[in-house]
């Protein structure tokens, strides 16, 4: 169930319009001369009458990467870091503390990880647990940063036991940072196979940083696997399911795509360490571990436990589309290992397997349920088709090794799948050399869509809202498929999102809005960030391990992802679109479903300024609305303390004499909405 649109956000209607029954014009004078200065008001003209351009409904999507903890510990709701203990450092996340490694641990036990005879699939190992001593002996999960856990609320432990030799009980506690117990169970081990064990805890009180004791009852040795602690209220209620509250922020935005799962985590540093979509379904046990990209790429945050254990794999990615009404975008490698890191080449001759890939992908997603990689998504609970429409090959490549590789992808996908829509890259930045080169080649190719990516500072998103005016209105468009305006750099961390970039970001939307028969997607990126496990900043979502919360570039996505609208219009001053004349930005949509014309103004001055509307090719008459976000400091930031320190205001005004007069607060982005 979506939420009301301004729960929670709404702060009080504020006299934010001046309409012309407060004002009356024979003793105030003509509308230009009721404010004394000029260059303080702007006379825009809406043009009613249709432009043919209609506003994509992918227009406004989102773009999800497993970067700063996003997938594990993050939107997979998991709670126990390396569950299964399949991390290179097979007990990272794991603490002992009264057992030394180099140690017979007579006083206490030790946890022996040990390899399966012969792994099937992605688990490959468990821990053989030896007890001398079970008064003293601790096995203790530190989760992702600790485990969060809600005081009263449901949360399903399992865990698989096998080979009891001695075990009477297995004691599983949530303890908070003072050690005392606020949930516990105890499983009786039997002997012989593996059994998979299960019980609902349910903590006392809440804790951000709990973590899970293990403790046993009696001597001897046990085997364990897949240590498994999920909260029962999950996205939809689904078992061993999403984290609600981020998925609720993502739902809330009403997305027209997602695009997953990166972002350079695709192409990984290695092609060894490239993202592979087939190991990421099917039971999660079987899921190969894989080495997050983020794990040690940036010395100033390092994050030595990142990894990918894919419980949020492809299956899930799909199911998260279409839950949240928006098309599914997956992005491929492309036999190209990330260019920034080791660059790594798969020869030409060499590259089927990898276009096979992309061939599986579209039969997992697509196929019948006949086909062997359909038969898998039935057998995962979907039978029913995905619907994907669009596939992304490569991230960020450039140079002609991109292309001459992109170029065998196409073909064989294009032959097989001919209604399959390709994404491709002109780069990772959004000007140079290998953009115009990229540019080049993929007009050439005829692309269909081309994803530009540009992380730049707040002036330059403002420089840029007439960047696409210029485009080739008739061949590849683009898909805006990663930005963000960065007022420092990465380091700078939950800062980094504030009002400054969000506000600079809303007056380059304009500009994408402007050239919807050109821009087709868009998606801020990158989409979340754990508080404590971020590398990349600024990030659309902030997170810990029990809250959430929008940042201002989140409330500029969501006030422009819903209030899309269906149609573009022309809206000009003197002739001209605005691109930053009196420091505003404009752009205008009708909605032919809600029967709504929609003004998007962004009033970028440290000054109010007054806009009055007026209209050709239609008459504008009765009342509106308002939805405005605004801020006196650019530099201020919503954050856990005061999430909607920045967050949506509405107002009302009327259409007096076919035009609206509306004071557009100093630094604010307003939505002017009319019923038509
Ligand atoms: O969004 C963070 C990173 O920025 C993405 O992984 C990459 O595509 C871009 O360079």
């Amino acid at each position: 169930m979506k939420q009301p649109f301004f729960k929670y956000i709404v702060l009080v209607s504020v006299a934010l319009v001046t309409s012309f029954s407060c004002k009356d014009k024979s003793e105030e004078g003509t509308i230009s001369d009721t404010n004394s200065a000029m260059n303080k008001t702007a006379n825009l003209v809406l043009d009613l009458n249709d432009t043919g351009i209609k506003i994509q409904p992918t227009m406004y999507g989102i773009f999800f990467e497993d970067i700063n903890f996003s997938a594990d510990g993050g939107l997979y709701a998991e709670l126990i870091k390396n569950r299964s203990f399949e991390f290179p450092d097979a007990k990272m996340g794991w603490k002992q503390p009264n057992s030394a490694r180099p140690s017979l641990n007579g006083n206490s036990g030790f946890a022996k990880i040990t390899n399966y005879v012969s792994p099937d699939g992605g688990n490959k190992k468990y821990s053989h647990t030896v007890v001398h001593n079970d008064e003293n002996y601790q096995l203790i999960n530190e989760g992702f940063r600790g485990i969060g856990l809600h005081g009263g609320k449901k949360y399903d432990l399992s865990v698989m036991i096998a080979n009891n030799e001695g075990i009477e009980n297995i004691n599983f506690s949530l303890v908070d940072t003072t050690g005392t117990v606020i949930a516990e169970t105890k499983f009786k081990p039997t002997s012989g196979d593996w059994k998979t064990y299960q019980a609902v805890l349910e903590p006392n009180r809440t804790e951000a940083k709990a973590q899970l004791e293990i403790t046993f009852e009696g001597t001897g040795s046990v085997d364990m696997d897949m240590i498994s602690l999920f909260p029962q209220d999950t996205w939809k209620g689904r078992k061993q399911g999403l984290r609600k509250d981020l998925v609720q922020l993502l739902d809330d935005l009403d997305p027209g795509f997602l695009r997953f799962p990166g972002g350079c985590i695709v192409e990984g540093r290695s092609l060894a360490q490239r993202y592979q979509w087939q190991k990421t379904v099917g039971p999660p046990i079987e899921r190969e571990l894989l080495i997050n990209r983020w794990n040690n790429l940036f010395e100033h945050r390092p994050a030595h436990d990142y990894y990918q254990s894919f419980g949020l794999g492809f299956f899930e990615y799909f199911q998260l589309s279409e839950d949240l009404g928006a098309e599914p975008i997956p992005i491929l490698g492309c036999g190209m290992a990330c260019q920034f890191n080791t660059g790594e080449l798969v020869p030409l001759e060499n590259l089927d397997p990898y276009v096979q890939e992309a061939l599986d992908l579209v039969e997992f997603a697509n196929g019948s349920t006949q086909t062997a990689w359909g038969k898998l998504r039935a057998e995962m609970g979907h039978p029913e088709p995905f619907n994907m429409k669009y596939l992304g090959i490569g991230n960020e490549q450039w140079g002609p090794e991109y292309f001459e590789r992109y170029k065998v992808f196409a073909k064989a996908i294009s032959d097989k799948y001919p209604d399959i829509m390709l994404v491709s890259t002109p780069g990772p930045f959004p000007d140079g050399d290998m953009f115009e080169y990229g540019w080049e080649q993929l007009k050439k190719l005829d692309a269909a869509l081309a994803d530009e990516h540009y992380y730049r500072p707040p002036e330059w998103f403002k420089a840029n809202a007439n960047r696409y005016d210029s485009y080739d209105r008739n061949g590849t468009k683009v898909f805006a498929g990663e930005y963000a305006a960065h007022p420092k750099g990465v380091e700078n961390g939950p800062l980094e999102n504030n009002w400054d970039a969000a506000l600079s970001e809303a007056a380059f939307m304009t500009g994408l809005e402007r050239n919807a028969d050109v821009v087709h997607l868009t998606a801020y990126a990158p989409l979340m960030a754990h508080e404590e496990g971020w590398q990349w900043a600024p990030d659309l979502i902030w997170f810990n391990n029990l809250e959430v919360y929008g940042t201002p570039n989140y409330y500029v996505q969501k006030l422009f992802s819903n209030n899309s609208g269906t149609d573009l219009l022309k809206i000009t001053e003197n002739g001209k679109p605005l691109i930053g004349q009196k420091e505003l930005y404009v752009s205008a949509v009708k909605d032919e479903n809600t029967n709504e014309l929609i003004i998007k103004a962004v009033n970028t001055s440290p000054e109010n300024l007054t806009v009055i509307v007026s209209s050709k090719g239609g008459a504008l008459n009765g009342k509106g609305l308002i939805e405005t976000l605004s801020h006196q400091d650019l530099s201020t930031t919503n954050s856990f303390e005061i999430p909607y320190n920045i967050g949506v205001s509405i107002s009302n005004f009327e259409i007096i004499d076919g035009k609206m007069q509306i004071e557009l607060l100093a630094q604010s982005f307003n939505i002017i909405k009319l019923k038509k």
